[in-house]
């Protein structure tokens, strides 16, 4: 399957529908719509990719902000039928190498207490915990961690 997946900067209408489909079935308080109409004007800044495989125009997606010498990633979701195969994981990477291509060689993001199949991603990718903010999300109320993951320049 690995062949025949591409991963690309969002680059239609249609490709927005699908992030948007994947937000729904996703999280209980989705990103918007206009969110992503108002981050799409802001290019340098906020770059979303989408993952296409043979099947699926938009098997899953990312977000990120390029800020300075970092990025942050807002949000990383694979559909649901499709999760378990490894397509989280081959995102996560390609994120992460395009986050190097962009001069960025650390990167940033918060996850939910209790989400943990998306912590065992990240964990697995070479995250490490940061920190906790307390409260940070709603619908239900619950802790972030603050998950960070720094270039390891010690090969280079
Ligand atoms: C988190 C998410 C992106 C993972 O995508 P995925 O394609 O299933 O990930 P992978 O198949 O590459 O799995 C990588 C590893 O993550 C862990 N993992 C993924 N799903 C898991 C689950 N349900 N339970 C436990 N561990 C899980 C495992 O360690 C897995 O490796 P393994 O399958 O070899 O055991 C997906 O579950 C998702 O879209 N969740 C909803 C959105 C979300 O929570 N995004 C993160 C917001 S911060």
């Amino acid at each position: 399957m690995n062949g025949d997946i591409v991963v690309e900067r969002l680059a239609s209408a249609a490709d927005l529908d699908g992030v948007l489909d994947i937000e729904a079935a996703s999280f209980n308080n989705p990103t918007t719509r206009e969110w992503y109409d108002g981050e799409l004007q802001r290019p340098e800044v906020c770059f979303i990719y989408v993952m296409r495989t043979a099947a699926h125009p938009v098997a899953g997606f990312c977000a990120f902000w390029r800020v300075a010498e970092q990025i942050h990633i807002n949000n990383l979701a694979i559909r649901p039928e499709l999760r378990r195969q490894g397509l989280g994981s081959r995102l996560l990477q390609e994120v992460i190498a395009e986050a190097a291509r962009l001069g960025a060689d650390r990167a940033t993001l918060e996850v939910r207490r209790s989400n943990v199949p998306a912590q065992k991603l990240y964990e697995r990718a070479g995250f490490v915990q940061a920190g906790v903010r307390r409260n940070y999300y709603t619908q239900p109320v619950e802790d972030a961690l603050v998950l960070v993951l720094k270039r390891d320049d010690s090969s280079a």
